[in-house]
């Protein structure tokens, strides 16, 4: 069954932990959250004290996208804030088989993100290492862009391998799914959709996430 990570990015800040719940309530599996610094994207936006106000509020699997230079420096502040997932971009990481290892030894699942010009063979060697793929499928900074269709070559490609090497980390895509094309993502080979302005500036959250997840339920 394809799982749904709500980005809180698109949520209505004023009212946040309404907002969690309410997704929550809708048929979230995990709850998506983007750091950004400023360095890495131009974005700035939310640190491990949101993290951790979050994670008084939900039991649900806290999925942290960290857009940062140096996440390594910040491995133990969003470990000890409660996050559950930690997701560090491979363009951020020259070390990144290390950065992997903190994470697991912080006992929290490591992540490897791509961004659309990054190409899967550069992180082939760390595959054993991660419990989840995120593939973004727009460039990192924004929520509210378009899907970049070239990128789910790179979702049915991540699945082949995964299957050629019998590892099972999650595949996750990020960036411009919304209900009317999720089914193309899952089949492409999407376990989690991470989806932002598609589920948080719609009315009816329940209603939205039921179609994201269509008849693969
Ligand atoms: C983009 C972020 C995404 C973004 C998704 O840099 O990583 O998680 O918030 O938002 P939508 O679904 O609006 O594209
Ligand atoms: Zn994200």
């Amino acid at each position: 069954m394809t799982k749904i990570a709500p980005s809180i990015l698109a949520a209505d800040f004023n009212k946040l932990g309404n907002e969690i719940a309410a997704v929550e309530r809708a048929g979230a599996d995990w709850i998506h959250v983007d750091v950004m610094d400023g360095h890495f994207v131009p974005n700035i936006t939310i640190g491990p004290p949101v993290v951790e106000a979050i994670r008084k509020i939900t039991d649900l699997p806290l999925d942290v996208h960290l857009m940062i230079t140096n996440p390594e420096r910040y491995i133990g502040e969003f470990a000890d804030a409660g996050s559950d997932h930690i997701l560090v971009h491979q363009e951020t990481c020259p070390h990144l088989h290390a950065v992997l290892q903190d994470i697991r030894r912080a006992e929290k699942r490591p992540g490897v993100v791509l961004n659309p010009a990054t190409p899967l063979a550069s992180i082939e060697p760390v595959l054993p290492e991660i419990d989840v793929l995120l593939i973004m499928s727009v460039n990192p900074g924004f929520g509210g862009q378009k899907l970049i269709p070239s990128t789910l070559d790179k979702v049915r490609e991540a699945a082949a391998l995964r299957s050629r090497l019998g590892l099972e980390f999650s595949i996750e895509v990020d960036g411009g799914v919304k209900p009317a094309n999720s089914a193309e993502v899952a089949e492409a080979g999407a376990d989690v959709l991470v989806v932002g302005t598609g589920i948080f500036k719609t009315d009816d959250y329940a209603a939205t996430i039921a179609t994201l997840k269509g008849d693969r339920v």
